[in-house]
């Protein structure tokens, strides 16, 4: 077997909730798929923690890694027990730490007999460690000549767009572009990454149908039922816009609505029509958003930060937009993205829904009256959660029958007494993936080969905060609708919109954005 070059992955942050949570597994992961291809590996946690403590930390956090399910439970041992090997902590606080680190990777390669391929440092830190640990890779981490570095940076990339701006400048100091990946973990979301493939392989059928000649709205929606207690310190800063909307739901959109390239490996033009999407967004106007905020908020922000009894916050918790995109694609269709904190259901999904018009002949009768009527036709993308519970494409038996790429995905018999928006599963042809993946094991194995269009280029993040710094400054001041929280606000949030306005109208709402589960 031919050997591929020693990989050392560094995990800032490793002692984190993040890292606990998935990042530890993802590079298990990694480890599981590629260390038989002729790749070795040296795994370091790193933190700001001592080495005794911090290992005792990293240790509990590894006791929960899992194999794939059909591994046997004696072979996952051995797996994990290799991994566990090849994987150490060590205390990265000083600039002598981190030439310390690259001189014990030198000496290990050397010793082994190996050739080193690159490092990788994923950043699971605050920003504000940015610029430091930085700082110390440029200058004492950088592999030698014929090998590569890649960084790995996790959100918030930035407050707004001059902030965000200021990072980037910042970052770009140390780094070349092509060393730096950005994650949006939405786009390692198995239903997220199938946008593109999906619209690839139906390439013929969907050139004229996707586009707003057939396309009444397009829904982009990520509800959830947590509300964001223990985390008010992070979140009275940025909010839902600034925390979903502004990076997952946004470039969800640009999936949906970019020019599909020749070909969709070709990454640099994946990433470059995607910038053009952003440079024909519409420009926001205050009336393009509803925002609200669940009405425990302030107590808890006053509670967890210490405000006075009279705090009031203003930040949203929710927030409704209707974005255009000025092309000629697009023309006219109504975007809707939206998200919200302690809401009535955990789902998300984007729903393409299509004008019906001319093809209300061909619909059939409707499930429940058994009239005939136009059935609604409709492509869902959906993401996880929710009744469905696991990631599937939907697309209307009404629509022309379309394809998903055979990679990974497998038509699946509809689930009795299930609806969506209304209609039994059976209305739907459904695709899911053939075996469930988290998402950061996908990106990390993306970052691992380098394939840089599951991530955030400089560009696009600055084009996307571009886009909606000036909703955020015209939000500063305002206080939010204030809603219940919790089973009631379904009702109060649905929203609807008129006029090129988004409003709480309950008649709208019946129209419009239907909760999946009804
Ligand atoms: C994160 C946000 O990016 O995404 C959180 O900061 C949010 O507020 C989370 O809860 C949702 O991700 P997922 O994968 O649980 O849908």
């Amino acid at each position: 077997q031919e050997l591929q070059g020693h990989v050392s992955i560094i995990l800032l942050g490793a002692t984190g909730d993040l890292a606990r949570k998935y990042l530890w597994q993802g590079l298990f992961q990694l480890y599981l798929e590629e260390a038989g291809k002729g790749h070795t590996f040296s795994f370091h946690g790193a933190a700001l923690t001592p080495p005794k403590q911090g290992q005792q930390l990293i240790d509990k956090a590894l006791q929960t890694l899992s194999c794939p399910e059909d591994t046997a439970p004696g072979h996952c041992a051995k797996l994990k027990d290799q991994f566990l090997r090849l994987t150490q902590y060590r205390q990265l606080k000083t600039a002598e730490d981190y030439q310390a680190l690259s001189r014990d990777i030198e000496a290990h390669v050397q010793q082994e007999g190996l050739w080193e391929a690159g490092r990788i440092f994923y950043f699971s830190v605050p920003p504000f460690a940015y610029a430091d640990i930085a700082r110390n890779i440029n200058s004492s981490c950088r592999p030698g000549p014929g090998t590569w570095l890649r960084v790995v940076l996790e959100k918030p990339f930035g407050h707004d767009h001059s902030s965000a701006q200021q990072l980037a400048t910042e970052l770009g100091s140390y780094f070349q572009e092509e060393e730096m990946y950005r994650v949006d973990h939405y786009l390692g979301k198995q239903a997220v990454a199938q946008i593109l493939p999906f619209r690839e392989q139906n390439r013929k059928a969907l050139d004229h149908l996707w586009s707003r000649h057939h396309v009444e709205r397009v829904e982009i929606i990520m509800k959830e039922t947590v509300d964001v207690e223990g985390r008010t310190s992070f979140y009275e800063e940025y909010g839902v816009i600034r925390d979903v909307l502004q990076n997952h739901l946004t470039e969800i959109l640009t999936l949906v609505a970019m020019e599909l390239p020749l070909n969709i490996s070709d990454t640099g033009a994946v990433l470059q029509h995607k910038l053009q999407t952003f440079q024909a967004l519409r420009g926001l106007q205050r009336g393009s958003a509803v925002v609200g905020q669940y009405q425990a908020y302030s107590e808890q922000v006053r509670r967890e930060l210490q405000k006075p009894a009279n705090f009031q916050s203003l930040t949203p918790t929710f927030a409704g937009v209707l974005v255009h995109i000025d092309n000629l694609r697009w023309e006219g269709v109504p975007f809707i993205l939206m998200s919200g904190k302690a809401l009535d259901e955990r789902v998300s999904y984007v729903r393409v829904l299509f004008k019906n018009q001319a093809y209300c002949v061909q619909s059939g009768k409707h499930w429940a009256t058994g009239q005939s009527q136009c059935l609604p036709r409709q492509v869902i993308f959906y993401i996880g959660h929710g009744d469905l519970g696991s990631p599937a494409v939907l697309v209307s038996r009404n629509l022309p029958r379309l394809a998903l790429p055979a990679d990974g995905w497998k038509e699946v018999e509809a689930r009795p007494g299930l609806r969506l928006f209304g209609h039994p599963l059976s209305d739907f042809y459904t695709y899911s993936p053939v075996r469930e993946r988290d998402a950061y094991s996908t990106l990390i194995s993306h970052i691992f080969h380098g394939r840089k269009d599951s991530f955030i280029t400089t560009e696009n993040l600055l084009a996307s905060w571009y886009f909606w710094t000036p909703l955020l400054d015209s939000l500063a001041l305002e206080v939010p609708r204030p809603y219940p929280g919790g089973a009631e606000s379904g009702q109060l949030l649905d929203f609807g919109f008129s006029g090129g306005q988004l409003s709480f109208s309950q008649q709208q709402l019946e129209q419009l954005v239907s909760r999946p589960g009804t």
